[in-house]
């Protein structure tokens, strides 16, 4: 049994190696093919977690636009499934690069294993191309992996049979809990604040002083809604000049523009130079030390998807800086609050967390309804039993 793993983006790195681990664990064989649509931030989850790919694309260039990137992650691929003809396509989550995985494999006849399957907005365009990415994805795949029960509901509304679903749990948390796990010891955790202190110049280790972790870089929310964002940042930090804000800044041309114009303490590049001293820019972080940045937290303000699914595990409260969001369960669980991209409201919001001890304790209380740990386990294992059965397309 062959399994062709297909990724190229950050966070499709983190939410399927611990599937790959769990396929070469049970023997299989795994063939793993990155299109690195992202090359830096990509290579620094592979490296991290120690993947080395038997196929890389290596497609990245600057200011890339959905096109190109669906164009060269076709052509691509045509070669490589031809050559390995795997019994199975495995695709995570809603990128260009899985949307166009899963058409290529299906030209081929392939079949395909959806992870992260039936998440919805319900709005064509927001999140953009995602909402529908994943939708297309829905529509072509064979096996469709729910992280949660409302997933699922989603993916039986659209017609997709019981049969082909199964409800996991998400696999972001199976790495998360690991990387926690990993960076228990008084030793490490004295390695990662020095890590911060010597590269960063932040010191962590002090628990009275509040912190917000922020990261954006949402298609939709480019231009004004992004400047609206980091102009309610800068507020928040001239209000509140005992919090830091600390910003590992997304490689993405379109998010740095605005975010070191507005937030940045070059002063060559600052549109009124006088960006805040309690804001910190930083660049994008390796997982290890972005989660203990998250843990080191007392709030995050992200457009991020799976920064909604790992904060409940670390009991951090969210606001969504967008006018959407597919994870449902987390506002449900009053763990996530979406404030949209206005600048008063993200500024009031994130005022109100700060000041009000009372709604902090309410949000950040919550149990994770996105997975316990297990959900690359329960994927392999479905997976096993539905090949080994000679059930190769369920349809
Ligand atoms: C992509 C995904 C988005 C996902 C996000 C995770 C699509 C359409 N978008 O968005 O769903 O949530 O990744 O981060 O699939 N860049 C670099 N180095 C990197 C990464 C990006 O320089 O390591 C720059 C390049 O100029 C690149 C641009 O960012 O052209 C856009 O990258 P791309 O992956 O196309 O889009 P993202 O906005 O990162
Ligand atoms: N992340 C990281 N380093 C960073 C910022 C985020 O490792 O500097 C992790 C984060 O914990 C989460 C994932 O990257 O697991 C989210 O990636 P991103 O926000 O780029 O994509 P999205 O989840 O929105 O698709």
């Amino acid at each position: 049994m062959k399994f062709m793993i297909i990724f190229g983006t950050r966070p499709e790195a983190i939410k399927i190696i611990p599937v790959i681990r769990k396929l070469k664990e049970s023997g299989f064989q795994v063939v793993i093919c990155v299109t690195a649509q992202q090359r830096e931030m990509l290579d620094q989850s592979l490296d991290f977690f120690g993947i080395i790919p038997d196929y890389d694309l290596n497609i990245m260039v600057d200011c890339q636009d959905l096109f190109y990137v669906t164009i060269k992650v076709l052509e691509g691929l045509k070669k490589i499934l031809q050559k390995e003809k795997p019994d199975i396509v495995l695709v995570q989550g809603d990128t260009s690069t899985a949307f166009t995985a899963s058409l290529a494999a299906f030209y081929l006849q392939i079949s395909i294993g959806h992870i992260e399957a039936g998440l919805r907005t319900h709005n064509k365009y927001n999140p953009f191309p995602e909402e529908k990415n994943r939708h297309l994805i829905g529509v072509l795949a064979d096996y469709h992996f729910a992280p949660t029960e409302l997933a699922r509901d989603n993916l039986t509304k659209e017609g997709i049979p019981e049969s082909q679903i199964w409800v996991t749990g998400n696999t972001v948390i199976d790495t998360l809990l690991e990387v926690i796990n990993r960076q228990s010891s008084v030793v490490k955790q004295e390695e990662l604040g020095r890590y911060f202190k010597e590269r960063w110049k932040l010191v962590l280790t002090d628990d009275n002083q509040k912190r917000i972790l922020v990261t954006g870089h949402r298609r939709e929310s480019f231009g004004e809604d992004f400047r609206n964002i980091c102009m309610a940042l800068k507020e928040i930090a001239e209000k509140n000049p005992d919090v830091t804000i600390i910003y590992p800044v997304h490689l993405n041309p379109n998010v740095r523009k605005p975010v070191y114009e507005i937030l940045g303490s070059d002063p060559v590049n600052q549109i009124d130079g006088t960006a805040p001293k309690n804001i910190f820019l930083l660049e994008p972080l390796e997982y290890e030390y972005f989660v203990y940045l998250m843990s080191k937290s007392y709030i995050i303000m992200t457009d991020s998807g799976g920064i909604q699914e790992e904060a409940p595990s670390l009991h951090k409260p969210v606001l969504v800086m967008r006018n959407t969001t597919e994870r449902y369960e987390g506002i449900e669980a009053n763990t996530l609050r979406l404030v949209g991209t206005k600048k008063d409201v993200i500024s009031r919001e994130a005022q109100q967390l700060l000041d009000s001890k009372d709604t902090y304790d309410k949000m950040s209380r919550s149990i994770n309804p996105y997975g316990d740990g297990k959900a690359a386990g329960r994927i392999v294992d479905i997976l096993t039993k539905n090949l080994m059965s000679g059930d190769r397309s369920k349809r």
